[in-house]
């Protein structure tokens, strides 16, 4: 297997600042606080040019520093801990800090302006800041505050990988190496391919693909449990028709031979994939006339009960802007929650039509529904067609529409990952003319690539 080129710099964590110049944080508690004062009151609303924050001064007992959306940080494991940095002054003593996942430590003040700092758990998403005046201390009743950094690790940015060329070819290897921090099969684990016969899984492919990744600590999705496509034919063609109970006994042990056997491994999955139609409406599949519409219920549980630490996930295309195919997929995801069933993100494909590309607001409005139901969002497949040959006006295009996905990906804290389609215009499925991808067909990166890097770090 040939070396991995180590990741480059696109790693490093670009540090986000808020200018909050000279606010004032009142740390005095007054002698009767109430437990309203004491729990917080609004306070005025901070912004920088890449985070902001909201200053929140409880009756002077504990000033709380919500870190916002913009100011987001990955729950993932797989990134180093974040941390804030706060520039004080105007106070001498001792100061209590800490974030809402780390615990109060005790730092001493000296005059004149200073840096404080609060490091976070890796994996918890810094919700906020705390400030205290230690207890029976007489100094510190008003803190000035200046500013605000945040260590925002990167949105890791991945792509869907071929296991043959992965296996085969030495440049597509290196490109997804060099350029990717993570995969989903593009292929390995649809149902045809990782089960071609009634009682054989076939899973070498996948494991190679999760294997590796997992070796370079690269996450891995799972693409797909459950859709309509890519079938085996012993599954569409039996020899004896499925009753409702034998094929819901087959869903079953797919999907459990599968998200058991990648329990670790794999850290969220497409559980059901592309259900809903452009209309609305739930579609009418191979497996809703079998078992009917709660397949995707039991699909969803099955994946529960044989991994329940992994992301499960409602995958489907079209629906980045608001519309009948939304509001189909808004339903369903609601219904399902309100039945207990345990989804826990959307995927939006992200293959964008490059004539009618969705505006920033028009993201911004569809991962804020969704997230609003308490789901991680995710950008599972993009890819932005030229849309006719290359000239400057439509490079310029498919630059923005990349970048426009990642920047709404960038300002949600419940958007964790992106993922393109494609390693490389070679291997795009929506084929090489449709110049789709991020690496162009010789592997060079495109404009595209850059503008997507920059906006998952926060950066214009
Ligand atoms: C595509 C693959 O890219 C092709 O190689 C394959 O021939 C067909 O499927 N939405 C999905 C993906 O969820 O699984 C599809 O992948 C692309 C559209």
């Amino acid at each position: 297997m040939p070396r991995r080129p180590s990741r480059s710099a696109h790693r490093s964590r670009p540090v986000r600042h808020a200018v909050v110049a000279g606010a004032i944080l009142s740390l005095a508690l007054p002698a009767a606080a109430t437990a309203d004062q004491r729990r917080g009151i609004e306070g005025e609303e901070l912004s920088g040019p890449a985070i902001s924050a909201d200053a929140t001064a409880s009756g002077g007992a504990v000033a709380l520093l919500r870190v916002s959306r913009r100011a987001r940080v990955l729950p993932t494991p797989l990134v180093a801990a974040p941390a804030v940095r706060l520039r004080v002054g105007g106070c001498r003593g001792r100061l209590r800090i800490g974030t809402t996942t780390r615990s109060m430590r005790t730092v001493r003040l000296r005059a004149g302006w200073q840096v404080v700092s609060a490091p976070a758990d890796p994996g918890a998403p810094i919700a906020g800041v705390r400030l205290a005046r230690p207890a029976g201390t007489a100094g510190c009743r008003h803190l000035r505050l200046d500013r605000i950094d945040v260590d925002v690790p990167p949105i890791p940015l991945a792509a869907s990988v071929l296991s043959g060329p992965m296996r085969t070819d030495a440049r597509y290897r290196k490109a997804y190496l060099d350029t990717f921090d993570g995969l989903t099969p593009e292929n390995a684990l649809k149902m045809n391919a990782a089960r071609p016969t009634p009682d054989g899984y076939a899973f070498e492919d996948a494991d190679e693909l999760v294997d590796d990744s997992t070796a370079e600590r690269r996450p891995v999705r799972g693409h797909t449990l459950v859709f309509d496509r890519q079938l085996p034919s012993w599954l569409v063609n039996p020899l004896l028709p499925w009753t409702r109970d034998t094929l819901l006994g087959v869903l079953r042990d797919h999907v459990t031979e599968n998200v058991a056997r990648y329990r670790g491994r794999v850290d969220r999955w497409d559980v059901v994939n592309e259900a809903v139609g452009i209309d609305g409406r739930q579609k009418t599949t191979f497996w809703s006339q079998g078992i009917g519409t709660d397949y995707i219920d039991w699909a969803f549980r099955f994946a529960h009960a044989a991994d329940p630490t992994t992301r499960l996930v409602y995958n489907d295309a079209g629906i980045e802007r608001p519309g009948a195919h939304q509001d189909g997929v808004f339903r369903l995801l609601s219904a399902l929650l309100a039945r207990g069933v345990p989804v826990e993100g959307v995927g939006l494909q992200g293959h964008i039509d490059p004539s009618a590309p969705p505006t920033a607001a028009e993201l911004d409005a569809t991962i804020t529904r969704f997230a609003d139901l308490g789901l991680r969002v995710e950008i599972t497949e993009a890819d932005v067609p030229l849309g006719g040959p290359a000239t400057p006006e439509r490079i310029a295009a498919q630059t923005e529409t990349y970048r426009r996905l990642a920047t709404a990906c960038w300002r949600h804290v419940a958007c964790d990952r992106m993922t393109v389609w494609g390693v490389a215009d070679t291997a795009s499925w929506m084929g090489v003319k449709a110049s789709a991808t991020l690496l162009d067909a010789a592997y060079r990166p495109k404009p595209a690539l850059e503008a997507t890097r920059r906006a998952l770090a926060g950066e214009r």
